[in-house]
């Protein structure tokens, strides 16, 4: 192989640089040219293709965002989208693809590796919702993030007798607000894979008023619902002033943690040996702190699942 392309898409995370950098340095240190894909899929379309060169990546390892954008395509769903995709592939002379994103990004790489080019998927978004891999670069920025954040809240918390939701992202998983809740010894942490416990979050409030607790810290994931409508559910069920903070974006910015910056680097420069190797439609990760890779369509059809024993652990520590 002599020219790959590399693109971010979907939601942004902190290592996306990081990864890319990897694939860049990696590609280039075993002669191969590399290209840029900007804005994901859409750019891939519109044929926005840039060479990289060794210095491209100088100076984002620390970057949070993706230097080469990103973006949600709904045309690249369609078959005439991939067709586009593909004609811009071969215009540019590019053999194989480096896609860095979370579900979504993988699926458009199945349908290029289905269509003749193969791709291999790097796990990239905050959720960390992705099957076959520990971690998915992001996660442990978002997560730090987070817990810098919630530990102001608490700060002004202790000063007050009020019951505090922090509202975190997770469209459709928990991971977040799951381990934030147990870094931040929440009361209560509400997550789209468990069914609604609103008098199970009732009933673990007023035990804690009844001891003498002052405030309470509710970390919700956004995909349950809105921290707002949750937090008027608790004033009109109890007498607690319960106030609301979202995150929003915040969790998506600012510069990777070393684990994100090591992860990105080490499965960056893993999938550029998985192309060199000539394989195809893989998605790499890491397991037990191992470079593995998996079948993209295997990870695709693997529910989410969050870790059952950590959200029971939550519980017990919160009593
Ligand atoms: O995929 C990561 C994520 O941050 C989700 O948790 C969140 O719901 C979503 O992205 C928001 O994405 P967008 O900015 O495209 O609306």
């Amino acid at each position: 192989m002599k020219r790959i392309g590399v693109l971010t898409s979907g939601g942004d995370a902190p290592g996306m640089n990081a990864a890319i950098r990897a694939v860049v340095r990696k590609a280039i240190y075993h002669d191969i040219e590399v290209y840029g894909i900007k804005y994901g899929y859409q750019g891939l379309m519109e044929g926005n293709i840039e060479k990289m060169e060794i210095g491209s990546v100088g100076d984002i390892i620390h970057r949070g965002g993706t230097i080469i954008y990103s973006a949600r395509s709904e045309e690249f769903k369609t078959d005439a989208g991939q067709e586009k995709g593909i004609e811009q592939l071969k215009k540019f002379g590019i053999e194989g693809l480096i896609i860095i994103g979370g579900d979504g990004s993988f699926r458009g790489a199945q349908k290029l590796t289905e269509k003749g080019y193969p791709c291999i998927g790097i796990p990239g978004t905050i959720d960390n919702d992705i099957a076959g891999t520990d971690f998915t670069i992001g996660f442990d920025t978002a997560l730090n993030t987070i817990i810098e954040a919630i530990d102001k809240v608490r700060d002004t918390a202790t000063s007050h007798k009020r019951t505090y939701i922090i509202e975190v992202m997770g469209r459709d998983a928990g991971d977040l607000a799951l381990w934030a809740g147990l870094a931040d010894g929440a009361e209560s942490i509400l997550i789209p894979e468990v069914k609604d416990e609103f008098d199970e979050v009732i009933e673990r409030l007023k035990r804690g008023h009844d001891r003498g607790k002052k405030h309470s810290i509710i970390v919700l994931a956004e995909g349950v619902g809105s921290g707002f409508d949750y937090g008027k559910r608790i004033e009109e069920t109890t007498d607690l002033e319960t106030r609301v903070t979202v995150l929003g974006y915040i969790q998506r910015g600012g510069s990777p943690t070393a684990s994100d910056r090591v992860l990105a680097s080490r499965l960056g420069g893993y999938a550029v040996d998985l192309l060199r190797k000539g394989e195809a439609g893989r998605m790499v990760g890491i397991q037990n702190n191992k470079l593995v890779n998996h079948d993209i369509l295997e990870i695709l059809a693997q529910p989410h699942t969050i870790d059952k024993d950590m959200y029971q652990l939550s519980k017990e520590l919160s009593i």
